[in-house]
């Protein structure tokens, strides 16, 4: 079986935020090197070595619109999502990827695209994914994904306003 094959996501229940807090760790580890890395966000504590615990993430176990997954393949933790209403342009939305993660070792084996399809799928209505100007894997990765959805119509790319967001913003609807 591919690993793809096996990719199963789940909604992530209130014990999961102990995993995707760690994982959440080697996607800041990821993201010190693609976004601003001289930010708080991106230093480490001299103390324990841990970046800092990502703001507000207990919000996806307690806020209406917050969503959080987690992704496995052949039952191994492979990653996480999160997913809230947050439209980086302000516009009307259902749900926006707030974040989206695959562990190095599962990375370009079709895993992330799959976790793509099924929470498309779980989720329908108006979508929007955005991306940092300098992400330049996920600038390759998303359209395609969102493309491999099977219930994906009426996809819009346009250009964040450079303050606001800087980088590709993709809007769609799940049906
Ligand atoms: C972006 C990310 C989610 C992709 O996950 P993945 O499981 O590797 O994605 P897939 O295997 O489904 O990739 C599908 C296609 O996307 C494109 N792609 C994915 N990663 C790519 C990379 N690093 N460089 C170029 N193209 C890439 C390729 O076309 C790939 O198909 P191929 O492997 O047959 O060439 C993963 O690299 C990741 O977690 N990165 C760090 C966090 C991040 O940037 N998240 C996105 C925030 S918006």
């Amino acid at each position: 079986m591919s690993l793809s094959s096996a990719v199963e996501v789940r909604a992530a229940s209130p014990h999961k935020q102990t995993l995707v807090a760690g994982l959440m760790q080697f996607y800041l580890h990821d993201f010190s090197t693609i976004g601003n890395s001289a930010s708080p966000l991106y230093v480490v504590d001299p103390e324990t070595g841990a970046f800092p615990p990502y703001p507000g993430l207990e919000r996806y176990w307690a806020d209406p619109g917050h969503l959080p997954f987690v992704i496995r393949t052949a039952g191994e933790v492979a990653g996480f999502a999160l997913v809230d209403r947050t439209s980086r342009d302000g516009r009307e939305i259902d749900w926006a990827m707030s974040e989206f993660f695959v562990l190095r070792k599962f990375r370009r084996s079709g895993v992330g695209g799959e976790a793509v399809r099924q929470i498309l799928g779980m989720q329908p209505g108006r979508w929007e994914v955005a991306v940092m100007e300098n992400n330049v894997a996920a600038w390759e990765f998303w359209p395609g994904a969102i493309a491999g959805a099977p219930n994906v119509t009426g996809f819009e790319a346009r250009a964040g306003d450079g303050t606001t967001w800087s980088g590709p913003i993709w809007s769609f609807r799940a049906v």
